[in-house]
């Protein structure tokens, strides 16, 4: 089969690589022009997917800046961005694009996927007409279906495959053609009746992370209040073996995903006359978090006699989340403006992360970064950094991530 698939960032380039692993041919389509001559010297820029991975594809990841190529496809997965306005509103400019795009290539007897996460309603309101300006009918000359992905970056226990894929078609046919093609790279298919029911699922899954982490984001700091560890009362409730899903305190959400998708419910909501308030409310607690973390950093200053202006702070993984170089939302940004706006002298050391543009700051080394610093802040841990050796070496060490709390550590906790 070819199968195009438009947008290769995260979640598009491991969809090429497993239907290319399977011997199809895939058309792989991003307007970003560096990802694509990326993609022809096959050089991967996700991590999880290793350039000699890509390079092992051959010849059967055809990259592109042109929607022509995808005329030849027997299906086109949709995997562009999904973002906010400057207001919270869905943004589906990128959607919106690629769709039009697609209509002015569209075939008689294609699949189209949309796997990008969005409000239940824009692959039958939005995606489905606007293909329709082709001339073709959706359901009778092609397909169309919803199907979210499910990538964690940086997970290695569950793969494309052997995490099980939901898709929900148009019709009974449109459903019918997508489990087929999902079949070919995913061991179980999860098949509901309409793409709104896929669209509300994807949802309900980030929703109930969200607001499971605003919770215990919540706890952390009451139980800062009261003195009590909150680290060690995670660990005592999560001994209950049914009942009891664990969820750690941190520093606040980030990536493309949990801090964005909930809002496009919410927004969707207030046409049905309601309040998504759990969703509101998970925002506004995790929205606090850094806020929350500077405070602790201010703690942590004032009981060394040290002002924040003037201080040398080292912030210690920049990324949203360990073993991933991704800065979209993460929580780390904020700290580190906060933290300027206070007349902190930043330096950070992340080995997935060479420079922050937006804030005109470049990794330093490990060593270096602990040079003459009065505190040293553990934001994300990636497991490739010694975190005792931060300890050990840092006149004080605030640890918003806990992992160093079972080791005598001298460190403050979260
Ligand atoms: N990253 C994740 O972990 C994850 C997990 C599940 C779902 N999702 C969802 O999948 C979608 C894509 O996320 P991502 O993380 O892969 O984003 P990404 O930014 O990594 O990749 C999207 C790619 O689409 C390209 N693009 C933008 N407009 C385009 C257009 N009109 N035509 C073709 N390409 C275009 C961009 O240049 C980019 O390379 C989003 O809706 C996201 O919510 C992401």
């Amino acid at each position: 089969m070819t199968i195009g698939i438009m947008g290769m960032g995260y979640v598009g380039l491991p969809l090429a690589i497993a239907f290319a692993e399977e011997g199809h041919h895939v058309i792989a389509l991003d307007t970003d022009a560096r990802k694509v001559e990326a993609l022809r010297r096959r050089e991967s820029y996700v991590e999880d997917i290793s350039s000699e991975r890509l390079a092992a594809a051959g010849d059967r990841i055809e990259a592109t800046t042109h929607a022509q190529p995808l005329a030849r496809c027997d299906a086109v997965l949709i995997c562009v961005p999904t973002p906010l306005t400057a207001n919270r509103e869905p943004d589906l400019g990128p959607l919106v694009s690629a769709t039009r795009a697609l209509a002015g290539v569209l075939q008689s007897g294609q699949l189209v996927v949309v796997e990008s996460t969005t409000y239940p309603g824009t692959t039958r309101e939005r995606v489905a007409p606007m293909l329709e300006e082709s001339g073709l009918v959706a359901g009778h000359d092609f397909h169309v279906a919803f199907s979210p992905e499910r990538v964690d970056p940086g997970r290695t226990d569950y793969t494309l495959r052997t995490t099980p894929k939901v898709v929900g078609g148009l019709t009974e046919a449109c459903g019918d053609r997508a489990v087929e093609l999902y079949e070919l790279v995913c061991d179980e298919i999860v098949r509901v009746a309409t793409p709104e029911a896929a669209e509300l699922a994807k949802l309900l899954e980030n929703i109930f992370r969200s607001v499971n982490i605003a919770l215990v984001n919540e706890m952390a700091i009451l139980a800062d209040r009261m003195g009590i560890d909150i680290w060690e009362v995670v660990d005592a409730a999560a001994t209950k073996p049914y009942g009891f899903m664990r969820f750690d305190p941190g520093p606040g959400m980030g990536g493309h995903c949990l801090p964005v998708d909930p809002f496009y419910l919410s927004w969707r909501a207030r046409e049905f006359d309601m309040t998504a308030e759990f969703i509101e409310l998970a925002g506004k607690v995790n929205q606090n978090m850094p806020y929350h973390c500077v405070a602790r950093i201010e703690r942590v200053l004032n009981d060394a006699a040290k002002p924040v202006r003037g201080s040398r702070i080292a912030m210690f993984g920049v990324s949203y989340k360990a073993g991933v170089g991704d800065l979209r939302e993460s929580p780390a940004l904020k700290i580190i403006e906060v933290l300027r706006g206070l007349g902190a002298d930043i330096v950070y050391h992340d080995p997935h992360v060479p420079e922050v543009t937006e804030l005109g700051l470049y990794n330093t080394g490990f060593d270096e970064a602990l040079d003459g610093v009065d505190l040293a802040v553990i934001v994300t841990a990636h497991p490739s950094v010694d975190h005792e050796a931060i300890v050990a070496r840092a006149p004080h060490a605030l640890d918003l991530r806990g992992v160093t709390r079972r080791r005598a550590s001298t460190a403050v906790q979260l």
